[in-house]
């Protein structure tokens, strides 16, 4: 069977399968879990709870400005108190008496994370981190958060509930995040968490707890891809550029970009964590999107080859902290050495690791600097030629998928791919000095006049 076939087969078996319909066969697993314990139930109805937001997504982050958990109470509860996170509005709380009034009395509260730099006294543990959550592979131990509140009945104790307001508190529904592309369930009761303490010697119990399951789908956080993937090769001079209008065309509406060499405009940076990002402001390229993966095969040795990733951020609005790539190729399985990114397999089908994650090293390159300011990081690559399928035919050394942050790269057509010259420039550095010397003995022996 033609491999180009093979190959356009397998990519449309995996775009069925991609991440647009809200599955992603490279984290199958993935979702950010909220988990609602209720840790205490009062004698005057009012409870403690502690909300944890926990990612348990591979390589999925949330950037700033952060997670914005909204909810909405079923029986008109309020929230008496919170620490290690805020309600971004208090709301109507006139009907409650008295100075001690409730920190938000809205039916569809905005919590937002507090600030890293809040004093030690008005935190609580896993709490401000501004809503930053890393990937549960680049942040171990950190990809949680938490706040505790207590809640409370809608109805001020001194006025009776009337007409149809319910009394009693609840577990709310229609759960949200507040980042683009994530929509949530609803939650479910599920056993108890349980708590350690004293060196693991007692265990507590939450009094309930229900878990809420949120995931991701790429077509839902935005309509047109994000990055793009370009080719090279060191057996082909041409350089395979991005599909063109990968991400968006030149001119479309509501596209801006700045050509290249030019200053851009004075940028207006978010003044604080609740202004949503800037749109993307990219370099005026044939593709327009924000980021690019260049794929080069640089070497080929007898036994091993090599490979240079680079990823340009083309956005002038933009850094990308903690910035990971997703790639799959079978020769993954034969990787011997990477020598400026972490890696970590994603091997989801088995122990056939044809997937794995690149990502920056800590204080060296884990931030893709804005467009015009070095905005690149790259990384060599050493694999092993597996002898029984390697081959620099029919585009095989070239990235089955590609995509960064989670998100998928438009790639060049299979057919666009740079191709070996004639069979007899194929041939790999020991091959050349044979021909040479058989040349050689040809020249010498007359063949040529
Ligand atoms: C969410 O992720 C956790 C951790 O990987 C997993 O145990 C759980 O089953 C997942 N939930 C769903 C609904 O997929
Ligand atoms: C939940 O959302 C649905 C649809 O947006 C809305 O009709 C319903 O009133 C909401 N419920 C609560 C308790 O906010
Ligand atoms: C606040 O709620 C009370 C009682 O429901 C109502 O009388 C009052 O008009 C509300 N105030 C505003 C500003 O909406
Ligand atoms: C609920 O979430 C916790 C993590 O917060 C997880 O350990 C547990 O397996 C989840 N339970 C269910 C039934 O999904
Ligand atoms: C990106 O980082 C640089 C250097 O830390 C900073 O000067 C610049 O303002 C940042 N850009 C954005 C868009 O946040
Ligand atoms: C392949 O997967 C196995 C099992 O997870 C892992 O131990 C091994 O390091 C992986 N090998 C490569 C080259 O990624
Ligand atoms: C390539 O061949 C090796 C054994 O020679 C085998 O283990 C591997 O699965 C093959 N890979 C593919 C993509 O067929
Ligand atoms: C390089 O690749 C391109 C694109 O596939 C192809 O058109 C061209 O003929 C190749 N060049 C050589 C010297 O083979």
């Amino acid at each position: 069977m033609d491999l180009h076939f093979l190959i356009l087969f397998s990519l449309s078996l995996i775009d069925f399968l991609s991440p647009a319909y809200g599955y992603d066969p490279l984290d199958p697993n993935g979702n950010i879990t909220i988990k609602w314990d209720v840790l205490v139930k009062n004698e005057d109805g009012n409870q403690n709870i502690q909300v944890s937001i926990l990612n348990y997504q591979l390589y999925r982050h949330i950037e700033l400005p952060g997670w914005r958990l909204s909810w909405g109470w079923q029986n008109q509860e309020v929230i008496w108190d919170m620490s290690g996170s805020e309600a971004t509005e208090q709301g109507n709380c006139s009907t409650f008496l008295g100075s001690k009034k409730p920190h938000c009395c809205l039916q569809n509260p905005v919590i937002v994370d507090l600030l890293p730099g809040t004093p030690f006294n008005k935190q609580v543990s896993n709490c401000c981190k501004g809503g930053v959550l890393p990937s549960f592979v680049q942040g171990p131990g950190k990809f949680g958060s938490s706040f505790l509140m207590t809640i409370g009945s809608g109805a001020p104790s001194s006025t009776p509930p009337k007409g149809n307001v319910k009394v009693g508190v609840g577990i709310p529904t229609n759960f949200s995040l507040g980042v683009p592309g994530y929509s949530c369930g609803e939650a479910h009761l599920v056993p108890p968490s349980k708590f350690y303490s004293d060196n693991g010697r007692r265990t507590t119990e939450a009094v309930a707890t229900y878990n809420v399951t949120c995931s991701y789908s790429q077509f839902l956080s935005s309509p047109s891809p994000k990055c793009c993937v370009s080719l090279s090769a060191f057996y082909n001079e041409s350089i395979i550029p991005c599909p063109r209008c990968s991400c968006g065309c030149q001119g479309q509406a509501g596209l801006k970009c700045v050509k290249s060499g030019e200053t851009p405009p004075v940028l207006q940076m978010p003044t604080d964590d609740n202004t949503p990002p800037p749109d993307p402001l990219v370099v005026c390229t044939r593709h327009m999107c924000p980021i690019r993966v260049h794929w080069h095969v640089k070497v080929s040795y007898k036994e091993y080859w090599r490979v240079k990733m680079t990823i340009t951020n083309m956005n002038y609005v933009k850094n990308y902290s903690e910035w990971n790539l997703e790639v799959l190729h079978p020769s993954l399985q034969g990787l011997t050495q990477v020598f400026s990114f972490n890696y970590k397999p994603l091997n989801q089908h088995g122990n056939f690791n044809d997937t794995g994650m690149f990502y920056g090293i800590k204080f060296y390159n884990d931030m893709l600097s804005q467009a015009g300011e070095n905005g690149n990081v790259q990384t060599e690559i050493l694999l092993r030629k597996d002898p029984g399928n390697f081959t620099f035919r029919d585009g095989w050394a070239f990235p089955r998928r590609i995509y960064f942050n989670g998100d998928e790269c438009v790639m060049p057509a299979p057919d666009d791919y740079p191709m070996m010259p004639s069979r007899a420039l194929l041939l790999s550095p020991p091959n050349y000095i044979l021909l040479f010397f058989l040349l050689c003995i040809l020249w010498f022996s007359g063949f040529f006049y």
